[in-house]
């Protein structure tokens, strides 16, 4: 029952790369948390927040392929400290459950691995951006990279802000094997925290495992 913050309610990340098929998920756990009675709520990141959603467009935007990877990685920590403090710890100090689709992790596999910035310093960037609280678990819906980009491009997802792919999705083949790599990494370091699911399974074999995990962990 160990917690990565000091707060009565539960904090849970989704993460994966591109086409994992998160969001979804992630939904489905919010749904069942309520319809069970607890107080779910659910959150994303890059955004999350009208000041966060507006770094998110910056983040994002197709027009901005000059930026840095180091502005890149201050964009999401700034995104997330605004985050972090407007909707996550409210949520968790009054003892509710936060299901969050991507947060650190994201930023090590992405800025850290991929981006090739690396773990100490982007780490270390996390620990301000996120006053020091962290995921108490985390769910990785792993998927090969060719699999992932085809699902991402072929079926869009309806519910995300960009309607044509975004900055990161144009990246090229390679970058998105690192992004892959650097999750592995990073479950195979936490094992405690970050359990990895194949998310090439039927959807509803996927969230079944997700449901025994998440009850495991927090009854
Ligand atoms: P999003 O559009 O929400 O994509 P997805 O549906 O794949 O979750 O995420 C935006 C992109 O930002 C995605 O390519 C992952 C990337 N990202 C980072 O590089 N670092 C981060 O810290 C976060 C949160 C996201």
């Amino acid at each position: 029952m160990s917690k990565n913050h000091k707060y009565k309610g539960w904090f849970i990340t989704f993460e994966g790369p591109e086409g994992s098929g998160k969001s979804t998920q992630s939904q489905r756990l919010c749904d069942y948390l309520n319809k069970n009675g607890r107080d779910a709520i659910m959150t994303f990141e890059p955004g999350g927040t009208p000041i966060a959603n507006q770094i998110r467009s910056v983040i994002l935007s197709r027009d901005n392929v000059k930026m840095t990877p180091c502005c890149e990685m201050f964009l999401y920590a700034a995104s997330r400290a605004q985050h972090v403090c407007e909707v996550i710890i409210p949520h968790i100090e009054k003892g509710g459950i936060v299901i969050c689709d991507r947060f650190t992790d994201s930023s090590l596999a992405y800025q850290a691995f991929a981006r090739e910035i690396g773990y100490e310093t982007v780490g270390a960037v996390q620990k301000i951006a996120t006053m020091g609280i962290g995921p108490d678990l985390t769910i990785m819906l792993d998927i090969p990279t060719e699999i992932g980009l085809e699902r991402t491009f072929k079926k869009r997802n309806p519910n995300k802000i960009e309607k044509s792919a975004d900055r990161m999705e144009l990246e090229n083949l390679e970058f998105h094997k690192k992004v892959r790599e650097g999750y592995l990494k990073l479950a195979a370091l936490e094992p405690e925290r970050i359990k990895v699911i194949d998310a090439e399974e039927e959807p509803d074999a996927i969230y079944n495992k997700i449901i025994a995990i998440v009850e495991k962990k927090i009854s």
